[in-house]
């Protein structure tokens, strides 16, 4: 039986349906508001609005429950690998075996970028953030293929072209930063360890591949790969709403992701860290400053607008690091801060009231700087992770029927009608 939820605007009722997810999610779906009543919703920062119906990732902030296509993202840490998990996102189901190996013969055949990026790449000064070349050379990415007509991609061929050649981009965006040799793809390395080889491979030293590094690299990466209707997916899909290709539509999504509130966070976390690491701050004062709306200072690292318990991948970062740093008896004084920091916040009534916990962002920069990954470049870390998710996001938005552009209203409060006055006659 249709459900309806009842609106009375002047004294007049009007019904809208309401919507159900497969997990139970209820919506109002208001479509026709406006057209109905002549009114709309006003939802600053989007936390009641749901954009668009999607059948890859579910989470439930007051569980701490993160699923893609279904599968928990536990299971996945554990027991998949990023190529895996990608298919998984990009095609809805599991690959078996010969789909698997099919899908990672190709994105090795696809990893290598066309010299004349090399061109562009050294020519960004070199201070420049790796965020800012490299979603500036996925834009630019799409010159390279003329052949291709902007509404009709070969899309089939152009997912994993991106997911292939964003570690050769990110690799090089590293090395010609430094002044380094650029390291070509090897067709014999998986997704991960090429990343690796490409990054830390040099001919005074060559790189030799460390299955736990590949092992907590998949993990973390499949910690980022999707979540849901964020705040760089979401740029993704607006962007894409306009029917712009591929490249442009994740170019925007890196440029989103790339703010010290979202995707920056990671970095954001460390140099946190790090100040108070050297300035010896107490932590109780690092506490009260975040709790101060006096100060535009935050507790980096926690928070979330969707968790309001302990995120489910900051859990498994946790768990992640301590293993990996127990297994090469590692010591990062940053660390133990983190923990110490985590301690003091978590029994702490400001944080308390409002469910603020670590999200995937405080543990994993210790992670990255255990791997040698500078600091710049984590936040680059998490945008090869979530391709696979603002690929998907953004294919599901291209073939879903009620398609259509992104494009808000407003609540005018500027002034009203008002003449032009002529330059001399103005007070
Ligand atoms: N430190 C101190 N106070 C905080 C923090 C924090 N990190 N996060 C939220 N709060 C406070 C707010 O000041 C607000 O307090 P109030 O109710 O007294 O006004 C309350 O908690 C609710 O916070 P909002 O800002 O309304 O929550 P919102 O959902 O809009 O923001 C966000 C979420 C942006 C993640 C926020 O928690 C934050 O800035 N965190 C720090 C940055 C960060 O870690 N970002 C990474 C998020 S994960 C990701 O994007 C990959």
């Amino acid at each position: 039986m249709a459900e309806y939820a009842t609106l009375e605007i002047e004294g007049k009722k009007y019904k809208f349906p309401i919507i159900t997810g497969s997990e139970g999610e209820k919506g109002i779906d208001i479509s026709a508001l406006r057209r109905q009543t002549g009114y709309i919703t006003l939802d600053t920062g989007y936390g009641n609005t749901g954009s668009c119906k999607s059948s890859i990732t579910f989470m439930d902030g007051e569980k701490g429950i993160l699923r893609y296509r279904g599968i928990p993202v536990e299971q996945l840490a554990e027991y998949s690998t990023f190529t895996e998990t990608s298919y998984l996102l990009l095609n809805g189901k599991l690959p078996t075996r010969n789909e698997l190996n099919k899908f990672s013969v190709m994105l090795n055949d696809l990893s290598l970028v066309h010299e004349d990026m090399q061109t562009f790449f050294q020519n960004f000064p070199r201070a420049s953030h790796p965020m800012g070349i490299l979603s500036s050379m996925v834009n630019a990415l799409r010159s390279f293929y003329p052949e291709l007509k902007d509404e009709d991609d070969d899309i089939e061929k152009t997912m994993p072209r991106l997911l292939a050649k964003i570690r050769t981009m990110a690799a090089m965006a590293f090395k010609i930063s430094r002044g380094y040799k650029v390291v070509y793809p090897r067709p014999d390395l998986s997704y991960c360890a090429n990343f690796l080889n490409m990054m830390f491979d040099s001919p005074v030293k060559p790189y030799e591949v460390d299955p736990d590094v590949v092992k907590a690299l998949n993990a973390f990466w499949i910690l980022h790969a999707d979540h849901e209707q964020n705040c760089s997916t979401s740029a993704v899909r607006v962007v894409g709403s306009g029917r712009v290709n591929l490249y442009a539509a994740v170019s925007a999504g890196m440029a989103a992701l790339w703010g010290p509130l979202h995707g920056g966070a990671n970095q954001a976390v460390i140099e946190m860290l790090n100040d108070i690491h050297k300035s010896g701050t107490k932590l109780k004062k690092v506490i009260e400053r975040a709790k101060d709306k006096n100060d535009p200072f935050r507790l980096m690292g926690f928070g979330h607008r969707v968790y309001k318990t302990y995120d489910p991948r900051a859990k498994i970062m946790k768990k992640m690091v301590d293993n990996y740093f127990a297994k090469n008896k590692l010591e990062d004084p940053l660390l133990n801060l983190a923990k110490e920091l985590e301690e003091v916040a978590l029994t702490d009534e400001y944080f308390i009231s409002r469910n603020l916990y670590p999200n995937v962002d405080f543990y994993s920069g210790t992670f990255l700087r255990a791997i040698n990954i500078p600091t710049n470049m984590f936040t680059v870390m998490f945008a090869i992770g979530r391709l696979p998710g603002w690929i998907s996001q953004w294919k599901e938005s291209i073939d879903d029927p009620d398609w259509k552009i992104s494009r808000p209203r407003q609540i005018y409060t500027g002034p009203t009608e008002q003449q032009f006055v002529l330059i001399d006659e103005r007070e």
